[in-house]
């Protein structure tokens, strides 16, 4: 059965291939449909981010980064105390988006911003919950995201229990999340690492109902790019990765740790070009590989996705701490790993080290082993790893601890 699902995906997926391919003028593969990221009735064209700064990113600065996945706008201020606090805030320099007439505003930038051509978010804060329900119901009728703002840490507007101050308060933020999530709008929160527990915050996020956490990976030695893996390793939620992305290096670094999508701030202020930069590299990583946010294997740091990757777990390594992690014996991920690739592709490995490519490695580490196998048999690397990340899935989905 394995066999013939995959084989009907592999021709649809060929014949995708077609229309994607194309080169753009540095030489590197640019694309249309090669990404599939969806969530509910939003969908990006690839997996970066603009982040959004108060003050600065509204519709006219975003639409100069039309080539990201995702744009997100804000944070907007929608009630009367918040805009108040922001005011107070620009007596000490900052910059803040500030009105008389939140929610006017946010409908005419959602309005100018549909033009841009990609999907939008907007990042809000609030004293109360009715304006974020206000809100929530104008961005679901645009088509966009809300994000809710449990990430800044201006004390005028922790004073009001808004922004991180809902990180620390637990029972509101769930609260806040799952009202909104009754409005129908596909919902982000935005927070910052090291300032709470961040399992029991992510899980906290996941348990009420948002779809997406945007994690400001933050650490005060620099970034702290672990906690993207622990939230993997531990909820099913959309993760956008942030915090001093400046080049394709530091967007790996989150990307094969399990972020869904990176987000960019301060960096496209001193670089405009960042955002197609990176939207470049991505989708040639995509287009060469057909999983672009491949972890790293479990003995380099990667997240539990790896076991895809790993040798059967017969010496003392990496592995064991991963199958305990999961609450999996050894001979059942075996049988798992078995099970799932009979009748497909990697059932074959003559020749390889385990004598099957269930056990074979990434496909961005080089061996001849493997590569022979694959010229040998036509199963090319999208191919390959298209099948390694169903494998990861199935064995995640027979984890029996979480
Ligand atoms: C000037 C400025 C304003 C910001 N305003 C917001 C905001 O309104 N809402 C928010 O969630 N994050 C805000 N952030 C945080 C950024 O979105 C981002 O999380 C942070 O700068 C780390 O990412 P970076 O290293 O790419 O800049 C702001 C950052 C800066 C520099
Ligand atoms: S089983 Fe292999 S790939 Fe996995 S952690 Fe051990 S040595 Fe690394
Ligand atoms: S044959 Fe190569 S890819 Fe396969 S397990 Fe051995 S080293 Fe890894």
């Amino acid at each position: 059965m394995y066999l013939a699902l995959f084989i009907a995906s592999f021709l649809s997926y060929s014949d995708n291939w077609k229309h994607i391919l194309t080169q753009n003028e540095r030489g590197l593969i640019v694309t249309g449909n090669l990404f599939d990221i969806k969530i509910g009735y939003a969908s990006f064209k690839n997996p970066i981010a603009l982040a959004s700064m108060a003050g600065i990113t509204d519709s006219a600065f975003a639409s100069g980064f039309a080539n990201a996945g995702l744009l997100v706008l804000g944070g907007y201020n929608l009630d009367r105390e918040t805009n108040e606090a922001a005011r107070k805030e620009t007596e000490r320099n900052r910059s803040e988006f500030i009105t008389d007439t939140p929610m006017e505003l946010i409908k005419s930038e959602l309005e100018k911003a549909k033009d841009i051509g990609t999907t939008i978010a907007i990042n809000v804060r609030a004293a109360t919950l009715e304006p974020f329900l206000e809100a929530a119901n104008i961005a679901k009728e645009a088509g966009a995201i809300l994000e809710i703002n449990a990430h800044c840490r201006q004390p005028e507007m922790t004073s009001l229990g808004v922004g991180e101050a809902l990180m620390k308060n637990l029972p509101r933020l769930g609260e806040y999340i799952s009202r909104i999530k009754k409005t129908g709008v596909v919902l982000s929160v935005k927070v910052r690492a090291n300032v709470v527990d961040d399992l029991e915050l992510a899980k906290t996020i996941e348990g009420a109902g948002a779809d997406i956490i945007h994690i400001d990976a933050m650490h005060p030695q620099g970034v702290d790019v672990g906690v993207i893996k622990r939230i993997r390793n531990s909820t099913r939620l959309f993760i956008i990765g942030n915090n001093s992305i400046v080049d394709f290096d530091s967007a790996k670094e989150m990307f094969s740790r399990g972020a869904d999508m990176v987000s960019v701030a301060r960096a496209v202020i001193k670089e405009p070009g960042i955002i197609d930069y990176l939207v470049d590299e991505i989708s040639s990583v995509q287009a060469l590989t057909g999983w672009y946010n491949a972890p790293k294997h479990i003995c380099g740091g990667g997240d539990l996705r790896a076991l895809a990757f790993c040798c059967p777990p017969v010496k003392p390594c990496a592995v064991h701490a991963a199958l305990k992690q999961v609450g999996l014996m050894p001979q059942e991920f075996t049988n798992l790993k078995l099970g799932f690739s009979r009748g497909t592709a990697i059932e074959s490995g003559e020749g390889t080290c385990f004598g099957s490519m269930a056990w074979c490695c990434k496909i961005t580490k080089p061996c001849f082993l493997r590569d022979s196998v694959l010229e040998r048999t036509k199963l090319s690397d999208v191919e390959y790893m298209i099948i390694k990340k169903k494998l990861s899935e199935h064995i995640l989905k027979h984890r029996k601890k979480c």
